[in-house]
């Protein structure tokens, strides 16, 4: 009944994996045995210039330049994540769950459809599908991509109210040989490894190149953060990592990360998360919760797209960047000393996330409050 890429097709996509370090550091039965090649190349790294900062050197390394439609830091882990669903034939039906406006989710329908599986998403949201704004950015393309929506009240609980209906979703699609289930926004033991080898392969060669003492990123799920510090603390912890949450605050973050090491039996490393030495996670800049701007955050951005051409969405990089900015303009020499040494952001895509209706109105009052750029914008003949 379902048409099916060719066996040859797909397992020319299909590469073995192996570490790109001395394997022992990770027991190799944790190490995933395959990855499906969709990144061909090293994503970009380029000055991000800042007037207001001009006495920091911030690089950004643009990862939201991966793939037009999947985009972002999703892609790395999905790159481990679909190598391990294809090697399922029975595996049809692929189920995750996320917020409506959610990347990762949107990632997962891309990529279902390119290899014929059906996707199936738990979304959180207060709309209902009648409702007139629901098919805008990433919720329009999963439908047009075909995957199954399913929406769930904007504070369904993971393990109380998704996992169980993730549950008996899978009994419904005909048990578990033929569904493949991934966490909230991918981020489990395979699909850490996009990031792990993203920071050895692409990350360490810019370390003396460009003199970098800091490398930050938004946390969310915590998957991006976990392949990154694992990596970073299997090669000498020669950067500092910050992981600027977006949601949630650094106990969940730290309790998700550990949990992630006990199953990968690592939990000897536990303690350098405790102490803050594998990661420093800033959730001072989580500021009204996830998805939400203050009007404040939202002129800095708005004000950012337009002085570097870079565009960053309010949810994640806008608001990982606001985080950073504060940091850097209230001079917190203990996070960022000055030491000389330079910073790296990794941009982690989510344009689509500028679709989002909710930040609509926020956007207009964001011009308002710099008379001259109304005036820039908005044109009488
Ligand atoms: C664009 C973007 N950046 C950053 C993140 C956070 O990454 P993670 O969920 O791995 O913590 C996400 C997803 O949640 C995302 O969609």
């Amino acid at each position: 009944m379902y048409r099916r890429l060719s066996t040859s097709s797909v397992s020319a996509l299909v590469k073995t994996y192996s570490l790109p370090i001395d394997n022992k550091c990770i027991n190799s039965k944790y190490v995933p045995k395959y990855r499906l090649s969709l990144i061909d190349r090293e994503t970009s790294v380029e000055k991000l210039h800042i007037s207001s900062l001009p006495s920091v050197n911030i690089y950004i390394k643009r990862d939201d330049q991966l793939d037009s439609y999947a985009s972002g830091n999703k892609l790395r882990k999905l790159e481990f994540l679909f190598a391990d669903i294809l090697s399922r034939p029975k595996c049809h039906h692929i189920i995750t769950a996320g917020s409506l406006h959610s990347n990762h989710c949107k990632a997962v329908a891309v990529l279902a459809a390119r290899f014929q599986r059906q996707a199936h998403f738990l979304l959180r949201t207060d709309r209902d599908n009648h409702d007139e704004q629901i098919l805008q950015g990433n919720p329009l393309l999963n439908y047009l991509l075909g995957a199954k929506l399913y929406l769930i009240s904007k504070k369904a609980n993971i393990q109380r109210d998704i996992e169980p209906r993730i549950q008996l979703l899978e009994e419904e699609l005909g048990g578990k040989d033929k569904c493949y289930a991934i966490p909230i926004g991918g981020s489990d033991t395979v699909g850490l490894f996009g990031y792990f080898d993203c920071f050895i392969r692409e990350i360490i060669p810019l370390i003396d190149k460009l003199n970098l003492g800091h490398l930050v990123v938004p946390i969310s799920s915590g998957g991006t953060m976990e392949g990154l510090a694992l990596a970073n603390y299997f090669t000498g912890n020669r950067v500092r990592i910050h992981a600027f949450a977006v949601s949630d605050n650094e106990n969940y973050f730290k309790t998700h990360f550990n949990g992630i090491l006990k199953e990968l039996e690592l939990d000897h490393l536990n303690q350098f998360v405790n102490n803050n030495s594998l990661v420093d996670i800033c959730d001072s800049y989580v500021g009204l919760g996830y998805g939400r701007m203050t009007n404040e955050q939202i002129d800095f951005l708005h004000e950012i797209i337009r002085e570097t051409g870079i565009i960053f969405d309010p949810v994640y990089t806008g608001k990982c960047l606001w985080g950073l900015y504060e940091e850097l303009r209230n001079k917190r020499i203990d996070r960022f000393p000055t030491d000389g040494k330079n910073i790296l952001f990794l941009h982690t895509g989510g344009l689509l996330g500028l679709m989002n209706p909710d930040f609509s109105n926020q956007w207009l009052l964001s011009s308002n409050s710099h008379a001259n750029h109304r005036m820039r914008n908005w044109m009488t003949l």
